[in-house]
């Protein structure tokens, strides 16, 4: 098992992910450089005891001058783009960034004989899944740029491993929620908690995309897991990287909730009355998808200790912060 004294890179540190990570590696006592260009990250969610590399991933050079200068022996890879709609209207900014961005990293990786490897996945891969919880043997049929590069990105590290022998381990996250504190939180508008917390605070009504889904209550259905869980998976998952690994792991609590739960948590935990206006079906939002966790708790010995409960009061606390 790895011991404390890991010494990491984690690209995308100053990212909502990726901060909460470094959070968790150095309460283990680990120590890590974060290396990000600030295009989404906040210098803020970096402690001034860690140092900061303010660099383009896409600069194997710099990447690889910071491996090198710090002494570093493993690399936590966040950086990238994820919002679904933008890399619609721009898959070739979404190839560049997720997959050549992630071909820099492993460059610089194999120029400073750094063979350990953490990847951000996601449960975008898999597409329109069947409604059953998924598992990671799942045909792969992303439905969109973003998934396709999430998936590209897993390809070339099967690719390198079989090489180089890369031990790497590839996470794929279900839909992340929560908050450590308010200074670590998601800022991001894109995801279903964020959305409706700032509809409750703007006193808006929130929409719900679609009420005729073969679902029980007919409202999407999705694996909310507690962005502190998901941290914990990270330094769990380094334990593997003692010995040869080749390993993709889904991440998440292993149960549905519906967008009106969801709605419906809101407003009991934030004490006010959310009235959501329903909308169309988005095209190309599948009714269900739920992680089988079975793997991950196999493998890593790890589970989600956070429900929807505490994952929505955390996200409300640190939306209220005054330092929000
Ligand atoms: N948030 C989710 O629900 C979710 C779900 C599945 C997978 N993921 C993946 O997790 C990872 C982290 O996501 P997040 O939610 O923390 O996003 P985020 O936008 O908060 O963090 C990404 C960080 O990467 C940095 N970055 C982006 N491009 C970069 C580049 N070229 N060079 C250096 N730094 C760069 C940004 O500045 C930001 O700090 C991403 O790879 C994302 O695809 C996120």
């Amino acid at each position: 098992m790895t011991m404390p004294g890991g010494r990491w890179l984690v690209t995308g540190g100053a990212g909502y992910i990726g901060a909460h990570t470094v959070r968790a590696l150095r309460a283990r006592g680990d120590a890590v450089v974060v290396l990000d260009d600030l295009s989404a990250g906040l210098t803020a969610r970096v402690d001034d005891d860690v140092p900061l590399v303010r660099a383009s991933v896409l600069d194997e050079d710099a990447v690889a001058g910071a491996l090198a200068e710090h002494g570093l022996d493993g690399v936590l890879h966040f950086a990238a783009r994820k919002s679904v709609p933008e890399s619609v209207a721009h898959p070739l900014y979404y190839w560049r960034e997720n997959v050549e961005g992630l071909r820099s990293v492993l460059g610089a990786c194999a120029r400073a004989g750094v063979e350990r490897f953490v990847y951000s996945s996601s449960a975008a891969v898999y597409g329109a899944t069947t409604g059953a919880a998924v598992t990671e043997d799942a045909r792969c049929v992303p439905v969109n740029p973003y998934g396709t590069t999430k998936l590209a990105g897993e390809w070339l590290l099967a690719e390198v491993h079989r090489a180089t022998g890369l031990r790497y381990v590839a996470l794929r996250y279900f839909n992340v929620a929560g908050a450590h504190d308010a200074r670590l939180a998601d800022r991001g508008r894109e995801n279903l908690v964020p959305i409706v917390l700032d509809a409750v605070v703007r006193g808006d009504a929130p929409m719900v995309f679609g009420t005729d889904y073969d679902t029980p209550d007919g409202s999407c259905v999705r694996d909310f897991v507690h962005v502190d869980d998901l941290a914990d998976a990270h330094v769990a998952a380094t334990a593997l990287l003692d010995g040869p690994c080749a390993e993709t792991l889904n991440v998440g609590v292993g149960r549905g909730y519906s967008v009106l739960e969801v709605m419906a948590t809101v407003a009991r935990v934030a004490g006010r009355p959310v009235e959501p206006v329903v909308a169309d079906r988005r095209p190309g939002d599948p009714a269900a998808v739920v992680a089988d966790v079975a793997r991950i708790r196999e493998r890593l010995g790890w589970r989600a200790r956070h429900d929807l409960d505490d994952i929505v009061a955390s996200a409300w606390d640190a939306r209220v912060s005054p330092s929000a």
